[in-house]
């Protein structure tokens, strides 16, 4: 069985390739569109605050986009971009060059903890990892990211209720009621479950407690 070390150095290596070969683009972070890139930070932005500034963890920033896509609708954050992928990280400083209010981390003992974090298409490729096996990494990080989160964190993972024939055998397939199920019983009372948003994804908004 795959041990935590192997599945995260798997994962480096998958992503460093996937960057080299296509750049920051939405293939070099293995999305099919920026379409869809785009309509799953629509949802994700839906935890945070409109008007006042706060502190933004993007947990798996790729070369960091989901910045410039919360500027555009005019939020004031301090962002702090985290990735286990040295060619993304690479990539995200060149892409945010010049941006005071961004700050990115490779090593994740070094974060501080942030008003709120987000984590975009972090569990969906798992490569050769037994499903079990990356059930409990998806686990261990969503409660790593809610020890680093104040207010708030959201994710996103492919659903189980994809069509069959489509669904590849090196992708994980999350069940949204597992994971809703889980969230309120394990980190707060306002879990939001959005399904509705036209992909064969989930999006999970928890709002924890003052
Ligand atoms: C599909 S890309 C998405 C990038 C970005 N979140 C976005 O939506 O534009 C997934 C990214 O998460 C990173 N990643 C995957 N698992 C991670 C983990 N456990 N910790 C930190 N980064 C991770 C990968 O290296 C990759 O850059």
């Amino acid at each position: 069985m795959a041990r935590t070390d192997d599945l995260l150095a798997d994962l480096r290596r998958f992503y460093d390739d996937r960057v080299r070969s296509h750049g920051p683009t939405p293939a070099g972070l293995d999305y099919n569109s920026e379409a869809a890139q785009t309509r799953r930070f629509e949802q994700l932005a839906k935890l945070l605050p409109r008007r006042e500034p706060f502190s933004l963890l993007d947990y798996g920033c790729g070369y960091g986009s989901l910045y410039r896509y919360l500027r555009e609708l005019g939020l004031s954050l301090r962002y702090r971009g985290f990735d286990i992928s040295a060619e993304m990280l690479a990539q995200a400083e060149a892409f945010l060059a010049g941006e005071t209010d961004c700050e990115i981390f490779s090593e994740e003992s070094a974060l501080p903890v942030s008003d709120f974090t987000v984590a975009c298409g972090i569990f969906n490729n798992k490569l050769e990892v037994p499903e079990a096996k990356w059930q409990d990494h998806v686990l261990t990080t969503l409660h790593r990211i809610c020890d680093l989160s104040r207010e708030g964190f959201a994710f996103n993972m492919l659903t189980s209720y994809s069509d069959p024939e489509k669904m590849r055998p090196d992708l994980y397939y999350g069940d949204p009621c597992f994971y809703f199920d889980y969230c309120k019983k394990n980190f707060a009372n306002d879990v939001a479950l959005l399904h509705d948003y036209g992909l064969y994804d989930f999006t999970i908004l928890v709002r924890l407690a003052p």
